[in-house]
């Protein structure tokens, strides 16, 4: 049986946030990074206390156990997605760098005039801005599937979409604003049908969903270390094996090579022919940690938990007059983020007022601004829950959130 309020001890920010060390705040952003337990950063300050040598270089000892708890990390991952080999994970910085590396390697290479790129509506900005460089500079058509009002995507529309011409089709497993889910299975499925590949943003579905890249299906999936109680600094690109042994080099430069003369290179193999300059073994170590804390306490508790503070959320927001919820009016498709607006009053100044009370959520576009212009708005205030978060900090949340009107000067 798991105790929540022991789990919260794990995390030094909040023992912190007790001991007024750190202002208390009721920490609802998580979609935009989450907290890290104690285990986490233990494991990145240990890489440096103990075992600190250029991984894959040296052939000493503390070099040998920074390349081992490096390439052990990387094992945890290719389990952690169920990859087929660990050939197939391919450390980054975070979902943006992973992205842009399909999209300047695979991309370039493989999409020419006249083809299609298709994106969803729903994309984080890190998911559309590289297949806008790769159709700019290839000639070729970019196109979006749009959402239905709950945010979610009609498989018949898609189907028409992805043509004979579609070499890639781009979209987000969750989407960071409506946190709806999208069947990447049968996306996947209508895409290959069409003989193209699909590239998933997993950035806010690793910290929620189990993810099992072979049962999926998928081609590319990228997503991101601090999101799922991990280290900044540290992404991961997982890749089906025979795209990634074609694919060229997306950087170039020290330890991704077998040799080099004067005038070319012999690459190295997978995954290290992706891994150019000196890597972050600190950051794999902190992920391999955060692993382990996330295996111990298991999707099926962290999504009960989360599933029921959404609920909570959603419905004392919807009880509160002047408030629009975007996307589902269903909590369990929410995957714990709840976007809103309140009549009259700036998503910032709402953020205000719940800063004001000790709350901490997201105000803006989102970096999704082709979503909001299609949801008919400028900008939106998001608070995004986890496993961690408790009652209280969600009915906190719809206190603060009735007064917004009042305090902001209008009526109730
Ligand atoms: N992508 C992060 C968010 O949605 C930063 O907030």
């Amino acid at each position: 049986m798991i105790d929540i309020n022991e789990i919260r001890k794990e995390f030094p920010i909040f023992e912190n946030m007790k001991s007024k060390t750190v202002l208390p705040f009721a920490y609802l952003d998580n979609a935009a990074t989450s907290q890290r337990p104690k285990c986490v950063i233990d494991a990145e300050m240990e890489l440096y206390e103990k075992h600190n040598a250029n991984p894959l270089r040296g052939s000493y000892p503390l070099s040998i156990e920074a390349t081992d708890i490096y390439e052990n990390a990387r094992k945890s991952l290719r389990d952690f997605i169920n990859a087929a080999s660990e050939r197939e994970v391919i450390f980054t910085r975070n979902t943006s760098e992973s992205i842009n590396l399909v999209a300047y390697s695979y991309g370039l290479k493989n999409v020419n005039e006249g083809d299609e790129v298709l994106v969803s509506i729903l994309e984080h900005h890190s998911n559309l801005l590289p297949w806008q460089m790769v159709t700019r500079e290839r000639n070729a058509k970019l196109k979006f599937i749009d959402c239905e009002n709950d945010g979610s995507i009609d498989l018949n529309k898609i189907e028409e979409l992805i043509t004979d011409k579609t070499k890639i089709v781009a979209i987000t497993q969750v989407s960071n604003v409506l946190g709806v889910v999208n069947p990447i299975k049968e996306i996947a499925e209508l895409a290959h049908k069409k003989g193209a590949v699909i590239v998933v943003d997993g950035a806010q579905s690793t910290p929620h969903l189990k993810i099992d890249v072979k049962a999926l299906d998928v081609d590319f999936f990228a997503f991101s270390g601090h999101k799922m109680f991990g280290p900044m600094g540290i992404g991961v690109l997982y890749g089906r094996e025979e795209l990634l042994d074609k694919m060229p080099p997306f950087l170039s430069g020290g330890e991704m090579i077998e040799s080099v003369t004067r005038t070319g290179a012999v690459y190295a193999e997978l995954p290290h022919k992706f891994e150019a300059g000196t890597v972050n073994a600190a950051g794999a170590a902190g992920l391999d940690a955060a692993i382990s804390f996330m295996n111990r306490i298991g999707y099926d508790y962290m999504q009960e938990r989360e599933l029921m503070l959404t609920k909570r959320g959603l419905e004392g927001l919807l009880k509160i007059p002047h408030i629009t919820v975007y996307g589902s009016d269903k909590a369990e498709n929410h995957t714990g983020i709840l976007t809103f607006k309140v009549d009259d009053v700036h998503p910032h100044d709402v953020s205000e007022v719940l800063i004001a009370d000790g709350i901490a959520v997201r105000a803006g576009h989102h970096c999704a601004q082709p979503l909001l212009n299609h949801l008919g708005v400028n900008s939106t205030t998001r608070a995004s829950l986890m496993f961690y978060n408790t009652e209280e900090e969600v009915d906190k949340f719809l206190e603060s959130m009735a007064t917004v009107r009042e305090r902001m000067g209008y009526g109730k």
